[in-house]
């Protein structure tokens, strides 16, 4: 299929109602949806549950303790995901297109899919799932590159009840044998290789050094993009075509699940340890990106929805596959990068298919900023009404660029704040509905209580203020557990500030009453809106034998948002101090991948410590930004003079 043999040429017109149901349609709206949510939280998502295809209804529709944290929602509720991204939509939209895939070359034929195609193609998929053992509460790993296969392995997990783990195709075989291995998956599905750019990357490899450390896979599927030759251990690898032709019932009864029954896992990066495993529930998750995708975005019934982040991040999960499905839209998805074969890709691709909403991320709109802006002006957008916003904050200039450039002054920007912890978006203007301010998320969505609170875990009344960005009421897309060690949960989320969910995240609330998202106050960097923590990274840079310590910091990037800047401190003075660099990266492309490759490495000889043995990060931070007039005090640390050898090295 990803080949363009599938194209389906006669798409029967839609004969539906344009505007989408339970949706905001005015500001007046969005402000009694809000008073009721915040008064009445169980009678306002129990009424939007109601749109939903349950096998059983729920008995309670919420109980939570954020002490513990136990939080569920539509307890006792019956159903499955898939039944209610597409059976339920195969009545009335079976010949709507649900799926548009865009390849990477643009020579190459692109393939749409209709609700009723994606059906049967997510049913095949499923029951080659279960020929090859895979059942209800199995966790598969799935490591893809962006084609429609992806997507159609995301659902056919949801359809048996197997636990998806999405794992990015940018990471290392270190990085997917730790996932693999802490979620103890059962399978892995992947691809012999993808395209990315002008280049092509073989993703079947990386997935063999990676099974070296696992000893729980005994399955994996393989779907054929470049075909290529690829090393197939017998008994162990399948290729997904051969399997498909094993298989000829074109339906799959979907699984019975509970509402709390886990759906996915998705590794993230935290200022402690090892990347978690945030765990979303089936029924909660549901609810919450599809009411959040209707709202925010505004999709009309016949309008075509582009994101452009990659089904491995969580942007991916819930505005590709999960929210736009659920709501019965159009969903694009793009194989390729927005500078290939040129910096007009993303343009062209939005006249090429009538893109109607298109969601991008910050750094994505800097690097196309960069260029010529005849590449965006060489193309109509004519279809375009909204624009979307995420991963960082969007910087004003690249806001207004967007706005101009992209948007002709006739779109509103949605600048949708949000984490993979939340499951959804969070804070964010609807398009068209609510008050825009560049660089602003403005407001909380209906049934999101957002709050500010200081270093004392005071909350903040008022406006014109700054603080830590808690939310204090719990909403049905949020974080379950973290795979395996409910206590991490607890720690990183609900420890900080008692009886609140802690963001990590530093927020200004302005005089109206609008959010602006500062960044984050915890050590985690945000590089083009990837989320690494520093010490995962220093504990990459510390495999290298010659390193004795490291300290990661973020600085900020032109394009990037923030780049990594690490210092180094080595056993024995460097000598060849570009072959060391080289070779530091080379391991944290090896622990990680190439997405976390330091920017700037400066080899120190100590690093500014309290006398307890804490580094001061805020000092290396300074440093790295080319601020040095004013560290602060540094008399009280172990051993001052370290700072102005570090000034004096700074890259
Ligand atoms: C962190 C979450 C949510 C999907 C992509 C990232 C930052 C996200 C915004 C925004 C300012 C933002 C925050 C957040 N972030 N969206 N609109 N404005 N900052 O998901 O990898 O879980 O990262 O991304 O710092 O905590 P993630």
């Amino acid at each position: 299929m990803a080949k363009g043999d599938n194209q389906t040429e006669n798409v029967t017109p839609l004969n539906l109602q344009t505007r989408m149901s339970y949706r905001i349609n005015s500001f007046e709206e969005y402000k009694e949806a809000y008073k009721k949510s915040v008064e009445d939280p169980e009678a306002f998502w129990s009424d939007i549950a109601e749109n939903f295809q349950w096998r059983q209804k729920w008995d309670k529709v919420l109980e939570w303790d954020f002490e513990k944290p136990d939080v569920k929602w539509f307890l006792n509720g019956k159903l499955n995901i898939t039944e209610n991204c597409l059976d339920r939509h195969l009545k009335t939209r079976g010949n709507k297109l649900a799926l548009i895939w865009e390849p990477n070359d643009p020579k190459e034929k692109f393939v749409r899919l209709t609700y009723k195609e994606l059906h049967e193609e997510v049913c095949k998929f499923a029951n080659v799932l279960k020929r090859n053992g895979a059942k209800k509460g199995d966790r598969i790993c799935i490591y893809m590159p962006m084609i429609p296969e992806l997507a159609i392995a995301v659902l056919a997990c949801a359809r048996i009840g197997a636990v998806h783990s999405v794992v990015f195709a940018g990471f290392s075989a270190q990085a997917i044998a730790g996932r693999v291995n802490d979620a103890s998956c059962s399978m892995v599905i992947t691809s012999d290789g993808l395209n990315r750019g002008a280049k092509q990357i073989p993703v079947k490899r990386v997935v063999d050094e990676a099974m070296e450390q696992c000893k729980t896979v005994e399955k994996i599927i393989v779907v054929e993009r470049l075909g290529w030759a690829v090393n197939m251990v017998e008994g162990r690898d399948v290729w997904y075509h051969d399997e498909l032709k094993q298989v000829s019932e074109k339906n799959c009864q979907a699984e019975e699940m509970d509402a709390e029954d886990m759906l996915f896992i998705l590794y993230t990066s935290g200022s402690t340890g090892k990347p978690k495993g945030v765990v979303h529930s089936c029924g909660g998750y549901m609810v919450y990106a599809d009411y959040t995708f209707r709202n925010v975005f505004q999709y009309d019934e016949s309008d075509v929805y582009w994101c452009t982040a990659d089904i491995g991040w969580i942007t991916g999960h819930s505005y590709i596959i999960y929210g736009p499905l659920l709501a019965g839209a159009t969903t694009m998805m793009f194989e390729g990068v927005p500078t290939y074969p040129d910096n007009g890709r993303f343009w062209q691709i939005c006249d090429k298919h009538g893109v109607n909403q298109f969601y991008t991320a910050p750094t994505a709109i800097r690097a196309l900023m960069a260029g010529d802006v005849d590449d965006v002006l060489s193309y109509s957008l004519d279809s375009l009404k909204t624009l979307g916003s995420v991963g960082e904050p969007i910087n004003e200039e690249a806001w207004q660029w967007y706005h101009l450039h992209v948007g002709k002054e006739k779109c509103p920007i949605v600048d949708t704040w949000w984490q993979t912890e939340t499951g959804g978006i969070m804070i964010s203007p609807l398009a068209g509905i609510t008050e825009l301010k560049p660089a602003h998320a403005t407001y909380p969505l209906p049934g999101v209580q957002p709050v500010l609170v200081d270093a004392e875990g005071n909350e903040i009344e008022g406006n014109d203020v700054e603080g830590h960005l808690c939310i204090k009421f719990p909403w049905p897309g949020m974080i379950r557990t973290t795979y395996g060690d409910h206590e991490r949960c607890r720690q990183t989320y609900f420890s900080t500030y008692k009886g609140k969910y802690f963001t990590g995240d530093g927020a200004k609330r302005d005089k109206d009453g609008m959010y602006r998202i500062i960044g984050r106050v915890d050590d985690v960097i945000n590089v083009s809106g990837h989320r690494f923590g520093t010490a995962e990274i220093e504990s990459a840079i510390n495999e290298h034998p010659k390193v004795v310590e490291s300290a990661v910091v973020g600085y900020p990037h032109e394009i990037k948002g923030q780049g990594i800047y690490a210092y180094v401190i080595t056993a024995e003075e460097v000598k060849d101090a570009e072959t060391v660099r080289g070779e530091i990266i080379e391991k944290v492309v090896q622990m990680i991948g190439k997405i976390a490759k330091p920017e700037k490495i400066q080899f120190v000889s100590g690093l500014p410590k309290t006398r307890s043995g804490k580094i001061m990060r805020r000092i290396l931070r300074k440093v790295a930004e080319g601020d040095t007039s004013n560290l602060g005090d540094t008399t009280t640390l172990l051993d001052p003079d370290v700072v102005d050898e570090i000034k004096a090295g700074a890259l």
